[in-house]
């Protein structure tokens, strides 16, 4: 299929798109290439095109839209949604997501961006959030259940993106069986409002008996989110702290607003929840489509995957896991030692919240059926990071 690769109401590139393997097979004619995808950049070289990386990497950006292998009961989804793999979803419908505003118009369809895209079109979602979410799940059976943005979803968890009196809200399950997730998703939520840092806000649904997480759209029609993974792409690598300081310089070159503070803000959470999940398309940046401006750091989003306890006795709690820098995974005490500047961070904004913890996990354990003791742990642990945060603010004061 002949078409345009579009971003918003913008001509990128024209390009053969073979939909049998999702594989850009030949590029005809670049149009405006400071508009194409932020990791192609680095890829770009004017001299024919269509013997450079340029073009696989496209491929690869393109099927990288697509749900991932490693999402969770992945399986169970392609059987209900009657399909052999993800990338069979991508084209249909023209590579939409709400992360972004890039599209595939096909040569010689009048079709605008204006009449298909999700920010304003609604979407019909109910059989694909219950192919995702439900434990016990029909097979599709309306063909505008493929046309919605659950098509271009990334990550490991199970989710779906649904409308709310007009709003486009991601809700999210936990990982297998466990129930944590949700409500550290609301935790961070919660010590973000306190501490003042710009987050993406979490709140509790329920869906069916299940305990899930729901959060707005942090994008609009006139951005994208441009992950860390991407902005990395053309940044010299160290494999060492320097990395998280290129990639400060490269958001203050780009005139982001306090970009350094706003990324700490991301690791002293971390901290506090003890994060294991920062990899680099978990944070990033949101981009103008129009001006192609960085406006801001995004705000923080996807903390799930916390305080995470080994095991627990009579007396203590045994934690193994560690947290990400970068390239690198490392203790938690050691990143935060990033952090340049702790003794802007007023501690006692988070008097109570282990309290606030403790009673929202009671509130729900009716559906989720933790147990009084791990919910203490759980308490205790908390309690631990916030107060080895408030001895470090100590000690840089
Ligand atoms: N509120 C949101 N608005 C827009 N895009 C989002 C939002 N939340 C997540 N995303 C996009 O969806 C991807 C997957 O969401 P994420 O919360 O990271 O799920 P997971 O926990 O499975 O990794 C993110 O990497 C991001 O690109
Ligand atoms: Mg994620």
């Amino acid at each position: 299929m002949q078409c345009i690769l579009m971003n918003k109401n913008i001509e990128v590139l024209t390009i053969e798109y073979d939909t049998a393997t999702s594989v850009f097979t030949r590029i005809y004619e670049v149009k405006n290439i400071n508009y194409a995808p932020y990791i192609l950049n680095s890829f770009y070289i004017e001299d024919d095109i269509n013997d450079t990386p340029f073009r696989t990497n496209l491929s690869e950006w393109f099927k990288g839209r697509g749900i991932p292998s490693w999402r969770d009961k992945l399986d169970l989804l392609l059987h209900r949604l009657n399909i052999t793999a993800p990338y069979e979803l991508l084209d249909k419908a023209f590579g939409l997501s709400l992360s972004d505003q890039y599209w595939l118009k096909p040569v010689g369809s009048n079709i605008s961006y204006d009449d298909i895209n999700f920010f304003d079109n609604d979407f019909d979602y109910a059989e694909f959030m219950e192919a995702s979410l439900s434990t016990n799940s029909k097979i599709i059976t309306k063909e505008s259940s493929l046309k919605t943005p659950n098509n271009t979803t990334d990550g490991m968890l199970k989710k779906a993106w649904i409308i709310e009196d007009g709003t486009r809200y991601l809700l999210k399950g936990g990982y297998k069986n466990e129930v944590l997730q949700p409500f550290n998703e609301v935790l961070a939520s919660e010590i973000c409002k306190r501490l003042g840092f710009d987050h993406v806000e979490y709140t509790i649904d329920i869906y069916k008996d299940m305990v899930v997480s729901k959060c707005p759209c942090f994008i609009t029609k006139d951005t994208e989110f441009i992950t860390c993974y991407q902005i990395r792409n053309d940044m010299k690598r160290y494999n060492n702290v320097e990395d998280y300081e290129e990639y400060i310089k490269k958001l203050e070159e780009n005139n982001i607003k306090n970009a350094r503070e706003k990324v700490e803000n991301m690791y002293i959470l971390d901290y506090l929840i003890m994060n294991e999940d920062r990899h680099l398309n978990n944070f990033g940046v949101i981009r103008d489509v129009n001006t192609l401006k960085w406006i801001d750091v995004a705000p923080i989003f996807d903390n799930g995957q916390s305080l995470n306890i080994e095991y627990y006795d009579e007396d203590e709690v045994h934690i193994s896991g560690s947290g990400r820098l970068f390239y690198e995974e490392k203790p938690f005490d050691e990143i935060i030692k990033v952090v340049k500047n702790l003794k802007r961070i007023d501690i006692s904004k988070l008097d109570g919240v282990v309290e606030w913890f403790d009673d929202l996990l009671h509130k729900y354990q009716y559906l989720t059926k933790m147990s009084d003791n791990r919910i203490n742990r759980l308490c205790i642990l908390l309690n631990r990071q916030i107060d080895k945060l408030r001895e470090l603010i100590l000690k840089n004061s």
